[in-house]
């Protein structure tokens, strides 16, 4: 694994200090108070905000989504039957495939043609596994096919040139021509839609090392050989900031910025110290949902101050931040392989979905994509398999609980919380966000981070008429609630009966470590 994260101790510290402590003599012992101002609304809440991640690592793709055409498996075309059904009931937008660090050793013809003459290969980046190049090209697109996404591709800056990466997007998208022709020769004759380019991942990582000037100078180059046929788009996202590494973003917009439409950045959630992660995803004390839950918020200011960056050489917000890898990232379950990152799913997880999708609704103007690493097996996964078995973790029914906010419109809400804290962590008890969703109906989201307490929230309806609310939950009598094969419904969402509308208002009783969406009618 070549991960590097380049986050300190100090930076951690920092970090919580800013988010916490200021306001907690104002507000601690209050009862918890907001206001939706549906009369000022803000910007469009983007679907691909819900985007997966996919990659070539461990059972993301092989055994989680893929099988094989003659696998016992119910299968289509090669893809699970469970988990596509799964994750057509997400709607997931966009899927960006094939990295992660694994896009920029990877070589788009080795993945096309006869499966089996495809050269089998040495996953170096996940495990060393045998990476059998049975999914490529074609099988990337019938998978979106099936689920009904969108195309987002990471390309290869790292090991690849920009002929290599110039030809893959004229193999995708070309109507006619010779790569047309070999595309049609492999069993599509139509060009694909190629919504999404990564012009690398990670580039000061596994992507290749680079320093900034160079990275940019290298996304310049490459972006320059990523032609969109006539009338169509490509959108060019390049490869962003780790962390807080502002200088990043700042040299990538200033040099870069007007050869691309999107700037990623990376953030996952490791508590404990940081990297290399060693926290238990599953047997941890109230120490480790506080830790961990405080590092789930930092993503608020990560993204406050790279958006500052990204202000100054683009006012006019053309070009949007991609947080296309944020999640949990702990120890791997005892007794999986080495380098395969799988991780159990609890309820905790399900906090820290929330937590980064209320903040991304604050900062919807230039937040347009998220991606949540990853989607199935690997990391905070919506889904976990094990041979024919499935199951749906606590992350799943979040981003399932919010569908609605996909492409709605941003109501900006003003949530006055007491802090929850625990040992050296303070946070505001109540996180939350509103959205009036495309058929008019305004859903309001809100959890409580406090694992103890229940929490009354008394919200002002600004511009809303409502009469009636009804809603739903997702919690559980311990913080580390999961879903196994032998219980898969362990933790599921609720119908909720603590919200009510009183004298124009909402009245909501949170209980203790909970996720609550309401709709109001
Ligand atoms: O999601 C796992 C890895 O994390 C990705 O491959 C890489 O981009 C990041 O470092």
């Amino acid at each position: 694994m070549t991960k590097f994260f380049r986050r300190s101790s100090l930076a951690m510290l920092m970090a919580a200090t800013v988010l916490s402590t200021p306001a907690l003599a104002d507000t601690d012992g209050q009862p918890t108070t907001a206001t939706i101002e549906a009369s000022k609304p803000g910007p469009v809440y983007h679907k691909e905000v819900f985007t997966q991640f996919a990659e070539h690592l461990g059972n993301g793709i092989y055994g989680g989504l893929w099988v094989g055409k003659n696998s016992k498996i119910p299968n289509t075309n090669g893809f699970r039957n469970d988990v596509v059904s799964a994750l057509k009931d997400l709607s997931v937008p966009v899927i960006r495939w094939p990295g992660g660090c694994f896009a920029d050793e990877y070589h788009w013809r080795e993945g096309i043609g006869a499966p089996a003459k495809r050269p089998v290969k040495v996953n170096t980046h996940w495990g060393g596994v045998t990476e059998p190049n049975a999914v490529g090209t074609h099988e990337y697109f019938e998978l979106l096919r099936q689920v009904g996404a969108e195309a987002y591709i990471s390309g290869n800056v790292g090991d690849g040139t920009p002929r290599e990466m110039a030809e893959w997007v004229e193999y995708m998208t070309a109507p006619a021509g010779s790569l047309a022709d070999e595309r049609a020769r492999n069993g599509h004759k139509e060009p694909w839609k190629l919504q999404y380019f990564g012009i690398g991942n990670e580039l000061w990582g596994c992507g290749g090392s680079m320093r900034p000037e160079f990275a940019a100078d290298e996304t310049r180059r490459y972006a320059t050989f990523v032609k969109a046929p006539a009338d169509t788009k490509i959108i060019k996202v390049a490869s962003g900031a780790n962390v807080d590494d502002y200088n990043w973003t700042e040299t990538m917009m200033r040099v870069a910025g007007d050869k691309v439409d999107g700037l990623s950045l990376h953030y996952y959630t490791l508590p404990e110290g940081g990297w290399p992660p060693k926290a238990d995803p599953v047997n941890f004390d109230e120490h480790g949902w506080a830790d961990t839950l405080n590092e789930a918020r930092r993503i608020d200011e990560l993204v406050t101050k790279h958006s500052a960056i990204m202000d100054k050489y683009d006012p006019e917000k053309r070009v949007f931040l991609a947080v296309d890898e944020w999640g949990t990232w702990f120890a791997q379950d005892p007794g999986t392989h080495p380098g395969f990152l799988r991780q159990q799913n609890t309820l905790r997880d399900a906090l820290v979905a929330s937590i980064h999708l209320d903040i991304f609704a604050k900062h919807a103007d230039r937040v347009r994509m998220t991606a949540i690493a990853q989607m199935v097996n690997v990391l905070q996964a919506m889904i976990l398999t094990d041979g024919s078995k499935m199951v749906l973790t606590p992350t799943y029914h979040v981003f399932e609980m919010y569908k609605p906010w996909q492409d709605a419109t941003v109501l900006p809400i003003a949530i006055k919380s007491p802090y929850y804290g625990k040992d050296q962590f303070t946070m505001p008890a109540v996180s939350g966000s509103a959205v009036k969703a495309k058929d008019g109906k305004v859903h309001v989201a809100l959890s409580n981070l406090d694992p103890n307490q229940s929490n009354t929230v008394t919200i002002k309806l600004d511009g809303i008429s409502a009469s009636a609310v009804s809603g739903r939950i997702l919690t559980s009598s311990a913080m580390n609630a999961h879903n196994t094969f032998a219980a898969p419904d362990a933790i599921k969402p609720a119908a909720f009966t603590g919200a009510s509308v009183q004298g124009g208002q909402l009245v909501v009783t949170l209980p203790a470590k909970s996720v609550v969406v309401l709709e109001l009618q």
